[in-house]
């Protein structure tokens, strides 16, 4: 026979072997040159990013060398090296090392995890990550999910499912009838991914209570009976709680026991937004604070956060997968879909029709490394966030501004100035300190280390305190420097 020309778009032999050669040298350098990264946010070349946005794209391919070389020497380096040990801004946490191949093989394949014919093994796998995920909730059974882009879109799906529960007739009337308004409940301290799903629902945003906290930074459970029964006597009608197991700011636990005997008092849906901190159920020093969460309808959570897998992997659990196909199934002619009771088709448990195949990279990794290490890198974090806590309240010149129950750790500088914390943050970032992240509680400006980085080691820890003890000294020259 002879031999097969290679298609317009695929690569020789010669090719596939030079890509795979630079591929493997590139995660190598990425992975060993990690530590020595002498700025997390880089000094950034805007010439190189300039030429990025207006060369025009080649007429002729400049091949897979090139490819690389302009990789590595142009988008590499004004890249933020967010998987660096003292990357501590945000919820956000370095990819763990098989996620690159896992991503590679998931591009390979390319399944298309809309309906099970496309993608057979890989509707299986979703399967097993979703009930793994909602197994460590004690959910029944009838539980059920869909990976999601991140924890917003989780948290969207979860409150249009809450919609639909509480109005059948959601789809076909929407919102635009002359029922009373629903009305949504959160905290003050919500991620603001709450507000944005009920702004895109439709629900407005003048319906979505802000119940206030209490000195730890929870939801006032009296502060919320109050609000329904004051909303139901205007003649509002309440249908969800969003509660927080772990806020975005300090990683406050909401009291989710007695929030869930209101909503079964009120007959509201429960949702939890848990993606930061419902994954901290892995941990047996925290799986307690986590036990109520069997309660409620719906959880959101991140493995793209606390599983360390490569953005975008989020999770939407929901107590009844039938409630989650009520809200997104629906009948199309140009799909021939021949159930298969071992295989979903997810198309009918969001809004996506196709869908990369997510759940392999998070598949990949629990295989690989076993759920033990993840259990012990989630200890890890949250050990070395009750360490720098230690250490911030060691320091005369430093003072922590909540309680650190996960791994948000946030704190000020004495006598300084919101402004002055603002600076400290960018001279950490420009003197290759570290990254670290904004706080804001009770209006006060502050500082926040959120240490959700399997790489981060006490020395990383130690580093930082020693740079923040010496700048906050500067901050008060009263003080001795
Ligand atoms: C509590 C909380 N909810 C929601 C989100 C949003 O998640 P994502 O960025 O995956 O959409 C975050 C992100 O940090 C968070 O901390």
């Amino acid at each position: 026979m002879p031999a097969r020309q290679t298609p317009l778009l695929a690569l020789d032999e010669r090719d596939r072997k030079l890509a795979g050669h630079l591929l493997a040298e590139f995660l190598d350098d990425h992975e060993r040159n990690l530590p020595d990264v002498a700025r997390i946010v880089p000094d950034v070349d805007r010439d190189v990013l300039t030429g990025l946005l207006q060369e025009p794209f080649p007429e002729q391919g400049i091949g897979v060398e090139r490819l690389f070389r302009k990789v590595s020497d142009e988008i590499l380096p004004n890249s933020t090296a967010v998987a660096h040990p003292r990357f501590l801004a945000y919820v956000q946490g370095p990819p763990n090392g098989i996620a690159p191949y896992a991503e590679a093989i998931a591009a390979a394949i390319n399944q298309n995890c809309n309906f099970w014919q496309l993608s057979p093994a890989a509707s299986v796998i979703e399967r097993s990550v979703i009930s793994w995920l909602a197994g460590l909730f004690r959910y029944p059974g009838t539980a059920g999910g869909i990976l999601t882009s991140g924890g917003s879109i989780a948290t969207l799906n979860a409150l249009t499912t809450a919609l639909h529960d509480r109005r059948p007739d959601f789809r076909r009337t929407g919102l635009q009838d002359a029922r009373p308004p629903l009305v949504l409940y959160t905290s003050k301290e919500a991620h603001r991914c709450v507000e944005k799903a009920a702004a895109i629902l439709g629900l407005g945003l003048d319906n979505v209570r802000q119940i206030p906290t209490d000195a730890d930074y929870r939801m006032r459970v009296d502060a919320l009976k109050a609000a329904i029964q004051a909303d139901r006597a205007a003649g509002l009608e309440p249908f969800c709680v969003v509660a927080t197991t772990g806020t975005v700011t300090s990683g406050s636990i909401d009291p989710v026991e007695a929030i869930a005997d209101v909503c079964r008092d009120e007959r509201l849906w429960l949702h939890i937004d848990g993606a930061y901190g419902a994954l901290f159920v892995l941990s047996d020093r925290k799986r307690e604070a986590f036990s109520a969460c069997a309660r409620a309808d719906s959880i959101a959570l991140d493995p793209h956060k606390l599983l360390f897998a490569p953005l975008e992997a989020g999770c939407l659990i929901v107590r009844d997968s039938e409630k989650l196909r009520a809200a997104f199934a629906v009948h199309s002619s140009y799909l021939t879909v021949n159930d298969d009771p071992l295989m979903l088709d997810f198309m009918n448990y969001g809004p996506q029709l196709s869908r990369s195949f997510k759940a392999l990279k998070v598949w990949a990794a629990l295989q690989t490394f076993g759920t033990e290490t993840f259990r012990k890198a989630i200890d890890h974090t949250l050990a070395l966030a009750q360490y720098l806590a230690e250490r911030i309240q060691a320091e005369p010149h430093l003072r922590l501004i909540a309680p650190v129950p996960l791994t948000a750790v946030c704190f000020r500088i004495n006598n300084a100035s919101d402004a002055d914390h603002t600076a400290l943050l960018a001279t950490l970032a420009s003197e290759g300190t570290a990254l670290l992240g904004p706080a804001s509680l009770n209006g006060r400006k502050g500082i926040r280390a959120c240490i959700t980085n399997y790489r981060t080691t006490r020395e990383d820890i130690d580093l930082i305190v020693n740079r923040l003890a010496h700048h906050a000294r500067t901050a008060e020259p009263s003080l001795p420097g």
